[in-house]
Parts: structure tokens; sequence; C-alpha cells
């Protein structure tokens, strides 16, 4: 991999800040706030942000960048596809709890639902998030779909990947916002207690976060190998003959050094499985 000391340090930032936003939420629902129940009360609602942070931005970050780990490139792409498909769907499955939690709460306050922005987009992101799972496994697990189509749909599904993410944490965003505002009363937000400081980081290590899962989701010299290969040919106007293809094809790792540049079927099967 080229770069990969900076690679590492990327991906070890990544995980630190993951990491140390999820002991925030920990902490700020624990130490600040009520706890953590399934009482129909306010330590019900403190599952929100703690799922929220936890499966659909860490989780979901997590499996973003699952293909560009060099030491995954061994596997084979169908195995990367069910870990990606698995991390997300695992993602998924924290998002709706947290929304079951925040609906149950409102619903027992009698406070009403979907009023605010957050709301709004906080459950469109988890609707189309949804839809992209089912999209991405009908394309790219159920083997009868066309390569043609898997190949068609990929910068589709990479961008809005990438757009679900990146509202999601701008939804958390507000929703912590909201919440110091609503929850603060004496003193204020504006008089800066500890809480409001210490969630205010919380917020800024999202960012931090994201930031750096984009980063390493769009270098194209961090991607498997055999994509990168791919995406020279595909960047270079078209313009490649089959016997580059074929060549730069022979050069891919996993073991398949052994397979000659006349092995026509193989090389077939490798490209498919590049596209998918
Ligand atoms: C409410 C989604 C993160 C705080 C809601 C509601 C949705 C939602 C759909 C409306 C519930 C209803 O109307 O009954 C999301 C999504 C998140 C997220 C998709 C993913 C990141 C957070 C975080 C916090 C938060 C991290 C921080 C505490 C709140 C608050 C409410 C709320 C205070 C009640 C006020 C309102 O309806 O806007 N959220 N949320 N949310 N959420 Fe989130
Ligand atoms: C690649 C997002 C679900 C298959 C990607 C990428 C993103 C993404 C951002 C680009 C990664 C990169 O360039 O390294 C998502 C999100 C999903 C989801 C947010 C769920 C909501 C799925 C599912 C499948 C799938 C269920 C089925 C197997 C793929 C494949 C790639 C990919 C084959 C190409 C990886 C490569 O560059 O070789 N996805 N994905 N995705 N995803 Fe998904």
């Amino acid at each position: 991999m080229e770069n990969l000391k900076h690679f590492l340090l990327a991906l070890c930032a990544a995980t630190a800040a993951g990491f140390v936003s999820i002991i925030f939420v920990f902490r700020w629902v624990l130490y600040f706030k009520e706890g953590l129940a399934w009482d129909g009360g306010l330590a019900e609602f403190n599952w929100h942000p703690v799922l929220t942070v936890t499966g659909f931005i860490f989780l979901q970050g997590i499996a973003i960048i699952v293909y560009r780990l060099p030491w995954t490139w061994q596997c084979s792409k169908l195995m990367m596809k069910f870990i990606h498909a698995g991390l997300n769907l695992l993602a998924f499955v924290f998002a709706v709890i947290a929304m079951v939690a925040v609906f149950d709460f409102h619903n027992g306050a009698n406070i009403p639902n979907m009023y605010s922005l957050h709301s709004w987009l906080g459950l469109t992101a988890v609707i189309l998030y949804g839809l992209q799972l089912v999209l991405g496994v009908g394309m790219y697990l159920i083997p009868v779909t066309p390569v043609s189509w898997r190949a068609a749909f990929m910068p589709l599904h990479v961008y809005s990947g990438l757009l679900l993410f990146t509202s999601v944490i701008a939804v958390a965003l507000m929703g912590i916002t909201e919440k110091l505002i609503f929850g603060l009363k004496d003193p204020k937000y504006k008089d800066s207690p500890p809480e409001a400081i210490f969630v205010n980081v919380l917020g800024v290590l999202l960012v931090l976060f994201g930031g750096l899962i984009l980063w390493i989701a769009t270098r194209t010299s961090w991607k498997r190998p055999s994509d990168q290969i791919l995406h020279s040919l595909h960047t270079n106007g078209g313009g490649e003959d089959n016997s580059k293809v074929a060549s730069a094809l022979a050069q891919l790792p996993d073991g398949s050094d052994a397979y000659g540049a006349g092995d026509a079927r193989k090389r077939s099967n490798k490209f498919d499985e590049q596209v998918n």
C-alpha cells in the first residue's frame, strides 16, 4: 500500500476519536444524566444518543472503511462483502432501537412527535439507510444481478453511502445541541456548565471521526489493490486495451499470481469479482 504509515495514522486517529466518543456518550448519560433503563422515562430516552453514536455513527464508519484495511486484502471479496453488509445491518438495528426509545419516551410523556428539523432529517436518514441496505444486498450479494448493473450502480452506492454517513453526523450534532438547550436549566447552556463543555467536546469528536473516515474512504491509493487497478484503467479515458487489463489483473495478490495471461476464464472471474 502506498503511504501505509499515513493510512495507519489516519486509521488510529479515527478509531481513537470513535472510541473516545463512545466513552463520552456513556459518561454523559450515566454521570450527568439519568442513566439507562427501559421505563418510558428519561433513562429510556438516553438509549437514543447511546445507540446512535455507538451504532449509527461508529459502526457505520467502520463498515465504510472495512474494505480499505490492508490485512483484509488476503480475504475474498465475498467475505469482505458479508463483513461490510453485516456491520451496516448491525448499525441499522442500533438505529431502529434508538428510534423506538425516543418515540416511546415522547409518547409516554405526551411530547409531540416529528416537529424538529433533527427528527425530520434523522428519520429520513434511517429510512434511506434501510433502502441502501436492501439495494446493497440485492445488487452485490444476490448472485443473479447482472455484472453491468452492479458496476453501473457502484458510484451511486458509494456516493449515497458517504452522503448518509455525513448526514447522520450532522443530525447527531443537531440532537446534541437540542438536548443541551432543553436539558440545562440552572445553570443554562449559555452559562457553559461542565456538562455543556463536555458534550460540546463530544460533538467535536464526532466531526473528527467523520472527517477521518471520509478521508480514508476517498483516497484512491488506499483502495484494495485490484480496485485501484480498475479505477486507474477506468480513469485513463477508457483507452486501455484488453491486454493491458489482463496484465494489470495478473498482478493481483490473494494467491492468484499462478494464473497465466492465457487463462481467460480466471481473468474474467477476477474482473467480475472486482466490479462486484
Ligand atoms: C428526537 C433521530 C441522534 C437528541 C429524534 C427523533 C428522531 C431522531 C427521528 C424524533 C422522535 C419523535 O419525534 O418522537 C435521530 C437520528 C440520530 C439522532 C437518526 C442519529 C445520529 C441524536 C443524538 C442526540 C439526539 C446524538 C443527543 C442527545 C434528540 C432529542 C430528541 C430527538 C433531544 C427530541 C426532540 C426532537 O424531536 O427533536 N431523534 N437522532 N438525537 N433526538 Fe435524535
Ligand atoms: C462500497 C456504503 C451496504 C456492497 C461502499 C462504500 C461505501 C458504502 C461508502 C465505499 C467504500 C470504499 O470506497 O472503500 C454502504 C452503506 C451501506 C452499504 C452506508 C448500508 C446502508 C452494502 C451492502 C452491500 C454492499 C448491504 C452488499 C454486499 C458494497 C460493495 C462495495 C461497497 C461491493 C465496493 C467495495 C470496493 O471498493 O471494492 N459501500 N454500503 N454495501 N459496498 Fe456498501
